[in-house]
């Protein structure tokens, strides 16, 4: 057994620097909880920095870092697709275990760094990758072992939670709210990530491999970010006992598996439509379990470098008991993987909020629920609003679930109507029964 724990922690960002704080701050319990002194031998950075314990080795050779015979543990935390990859895959290859928080880079490679690392006998850790400090990917892929998993929901981009709250609770528009989010440093200076859905759907793929046992398929997500959501229709979702929050969705289904993220109004009686601003939380519903609900911060340094040195830990114990690896990475043995089909938008069921901007003409409302009707969508409530000055009238529908081809095909028939002066506002309804 080793007396000490060599680590290097590549990339000394936000998250970079709470792990080296983290491991100054808290080493005492993590020394007697892994029976080891776990040190920081090198740090991976561009800038020398004087803040960091001169008996650290600072450089910005990566490559040479991640193969040195010193470390054992390599923490990859410096975000991106090119470096991040190229230096990871040099770490398996020189046999080290490695740590990253980086799901972009895992949601379209990690099919192909995960069997890289199974073939050199190491093991790669992600649960900073997914929800920050919650340790969800532990209790997908450890606690709930003996659970079949029917769905996962998640809210699982804090900067998307933070501008959906800030809406709901002081009818700021998104413009607004997205700039201030900006200068609290929440979303980045280009938010893309974070409001289009992207940085949600890549959580979201890890969360459904490990959940299903499938393997990593980013690119059939269907996302749909936050950009497009008015607070008018934030308003009206309130009014009808809904809030709208933007969720990732994994639903086992009869012939495949439903991967989607998007924005979605949920009753305002579940637990996820009381998660607000920063934070993340992600329900999981398992047979025999039920559902239970994992809550916290899902971004920030202390939350991060709490799961990066979480999976340190593991590693530790990995390390000593000689082996080459434990949990699966993608919590199935990798033979057992299922090529079950994803579904396309086509075939995904939902409910849905429906806002027509229609003129006020009789039948109208007739013509729409009769439409509606013909393609078996079935109306769950219906509330129309006064006339705008210009005598145009609001009206929304909440339905059922019904197929979204036959939604599609229904929209169309309803926009070809006369009396429907604008593109129909859809935004998909879950019950999360
Ligand atoms: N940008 C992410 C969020 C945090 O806003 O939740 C890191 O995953």
């Amino acid at each position: 057994m080793k007396d000490k724990i060599n680590i290097a922690v590549l990339g000394l960002g936000t998250v970079g620097t709470g792990v080296v704080n983290l491991l100054k701050d808290n080493a005492v319990e993590l020394s007697r909880r892994s029976g080891h002194d776990i040190c920081i031998t090198h740090v991976g950075t561009r800038r020398q920095r004087d803040d960091i314990d001169p008996a650290i080795k600072q450089s910005d050779d990566l490559m040479a870092i991640a193969a040195d015979d010193d470390v054992d543990i390599v923490i990859e935390v410096i975000g991106g697709m090119t470096v991040a990859k190229d230096v990871i895959i040099h770490a398996i290859k020189h046999k080290k275990h490695v740590v990253t928080a980086n799901k972009a880079l895992l949601a379209e490679h990690g099919n192909e760094i995960f069997g890289l690392a199974e073939e050199h006998g190491v093991q790669v850790r992600y649960e900073a990758a997914v929800a920050g400090g919650i340790p969800i990917i532990k209790i997908i892929r450890e606690a709930l072992a003996a659970n079949k998993v029917d769905w996962v929901a998640g809210i699982i981009n804090g900067t998307g939670n933070f501008i959906l709250t800030e809406m709901q609770q002081k009818n700021r528009r998104f413009g607004d709210v997205l700039k201030e989010a900006q200068a609290l440093g929440y979303a980045e200076a280009d938010p893309t990530f974070d409001v289009e859905g992207i940085d949600a759907a890549h959580k979201l793929s890890l969360l459904a491999s490990i959940a299903f046992g499938i393997p990593l398929q980013f690119n059939k997500v269907h996302c749909e970010g936050i950009t497009k959501i008015n607070l008018q229709d934030v308003v009206y979702a309130k009014e009808l006992g809904y809030t709208i929050k933007h969720l990732g969705f994994a639903f086992r289904r009869e012939h495949g598996f439903e991967l989607r993220v998007h924005p979605t109004l949920i009753p305002n009686s579940t637990l996820l439509a009381n998660v607000n601003g920063v934070k993340n939380a992600v329900m999981v519903d398992a047979h025999p379990l039920g559902q239970s609900l994992y809550y916290g911060d899902g971004a920030g340094a202390g939350a991060t470098a709490s799961a990066v040195m979480a999976d340190v830990m593991d590693l530790i114990y990995v390390i000593n008991a000689n082996t080459p690896s434990d949990v699966p990475h993608l919590a199935f043995v990798p033979e057992e993987l299922s090529d079950t089909r994803i579904l396309s938008s086509d075939e995904m069921t939902c409910g849905y909020y429906l806002r027509l901007t229609v003129k006020d003409e009789l039948g109208v409302l007739a013509d729409t629920t009769r439409i509606l009707s013909e393609n078996g969508i079935n109306i769950d409530a219906i509330m129309q609003r006064d006339a705008h000055k210009s005598g145009l009238v609001p009206v929304i529908i909440l339905t059922l679930p019904v197929l979204e081809s036959q939604m599609n095909k229904a929209i169309k028939e309803i926009e070809a109507l006369g009396a429907v002066t604008e593109p129909v506002v859809r935004i998909r309804l879950e019950s999360l029964e």
